[in-house]
């Protein structure tokens, strides 16, 4: 119920101490005693005891609240005041309803606000929940997104430079084929000159011939000739069936491979970019199969090796990159380390970072590292690189099998 809806009694329109300072005024202009008694019969205020027999009745809203007592008074006087306690108590049930309305709305109004601010609260909370998770999601996407531009920018470099490779390799594929059976072919035939050494010694005058035309060191010059082509061209032939493999990396298809094969396709190439008085020394241990991009992780191979072909390179040319394999449990260690230049301390950290390069303007695109770690964590696999300034640097990439 509101405060404005409750029945107003005596003691709560006059409290006690108002009551007996309105008493004792009162008992001073009717010159008697006076008290105000509620309708159970208690003073609320003024005298004790006082006679009932005159009390003058106390109406409010046409309910009795209470009694005006002053036996001593006058009647005219006690009415008198009886009227002027009425209009008091009329006064201040008016009073206390107004307030008592103010205060129900000005409850009810901040209820509402209260209710309203949680509310506002609420939805901000939401929206800054949403907001931040879509942030998060933004940042997920954008470096997805750079990843599959930095993968789709490498790819299209290595597809046409795995289509020159592969039209190079297959050009040189057939005249690589028939020199070197020539060169057999060749072989053969000088064995059979070989054999006529005895027969056209022996004729009249032959050794003589035979001697100035100064055969004996033609023929096993020329045996070396032949041997030192042969060479070559199995060279040749070695380079083109790397350059054939390293060409597969614009197929992205799964195959089921021995690593140490692809790392040493990838060491063939590197090897081959090294200066005189530099070595690239293999440690290889039995692998196991594995399922994975052979072109992709050839590259990420080839990348890791680039970079310390050309640390060594900086540093005077003199120096030894050893490329290990190793089988750790389930995992695939490989480990790339050389003594060349080595990296300051506080760069390390942004060597995986796109197109971050030291290299001359035009020779590197600062990708190198970039992609072969995409590429090792498409594997589920992850890469690390340790380096020292001066002494150089190994990196290793741990792949699951
Ligand atoms: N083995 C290393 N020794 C010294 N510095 C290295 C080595 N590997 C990487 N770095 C440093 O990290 C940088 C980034 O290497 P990354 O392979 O990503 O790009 P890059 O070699 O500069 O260019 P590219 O795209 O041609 O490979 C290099 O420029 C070099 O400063
Ligand atoms: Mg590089």
């Amino acid at each position: 119920m509101n405060s404005f809806d409750q029945e107003l009694s005596l003691a709560a329109l006059l409290p006690p101490k108002e009551a007996e300072r309105l008493c004792s005024s009162l008992g001073i202009l009717l010159e008697a005693e006076v008290a105000l008694q509620c309708l159970q019969g208690e003073v609320l205020g003024g005298a004790l005891g006082l006679s009932t027999e005159s009390r003058i009745e106390l109406v409010l809203e046409l309910e009795p609240i209470g009694y005006l007592l002053a036996p001593q008074a006058k009647p005219v006087a006690r009415a008198a005041a009886a009227g002027l306690i009425r209009q008091l108590l009329i006064a201040r049930a008016r009073y206390l309803m107004a307030s008592g309305l103010h205060m129900a709305s000005t409850q009810a109004d901040y209820e509402e606000l209260q209710r309203q601010n949680t509310a506002l609260k609420e939805s901000e909370a939401k929206f800054k929940a949403l907001s931040e998770e879509l942030e998060v999601r933004v940042a997920a996407q954008i470096e997805i997104i750079d990843q599959r531009q930095r993968q789709l920018y490498q790819a299209e470099r290595l597809a046409s430079v795995g289509q020159l490779a592969a039209g190079v390799a297959h050009e040189i594929n057939n005249p690589i084929g028939f020199v070197h059976s020539n060169l057999s072919t060749a072989q053969k035939y000088l064995a059979n000159f070989c054999a006529l050494a005895t027969p056209v010694k022996t004729l009249p005058g032959g050794d003589a011939v035979w001697a100035a035309a100064d055969m004996d060191f033609t023929l096993e010059d020329f045996a070396d000739l032949l041997q030192d082509s042969i060479g070559g061209v199995d060279r040749v032939a070695r380079i083109v069936s790397d350059l054939k493999g390293f060409s597969n990396v614009d197929k992205p298809e799964e195959e089921v491979v021995d690593v140490n094969e692809l790392l040493t396709v990838a060491c063939n190439m590197a090897e081959k970019r090294l200066l005189p008085g530099a070595v690239l020394i293999r440690d290889f241990e039995p692998s196991k199969p594995l399922m994975c991009l052979p072109g992709h992780l050839s590259q990420a191979f080839l990348a890791v090796l680039s970079n310390a072909v050309l640390a060594i390179e900086n540093k005077g040319g003199a120096g030894e990159i050893r490329v290990m394999s190793r089988f750790v449990g389930r995992q695939i260690v490989i480990q790339i380390r050389d003594n060349g230049v080595g990296i300051e301390k506080d760069l390390i950290h942004r060597v995986f970072d796109p197109f971050y390069t030291t290299r001359p303007v035009g020779q590197g695109t600062g990708l190198g590292l970039t992609v072969a770690c995409d590429i090792v964590r498409v594997h589920g696999g992850e890469i690390e690189l340790d380096s020292t300034s001066g002494q150089g640097t190994t990196v290793t990439l741990n792949l699951p099998n």
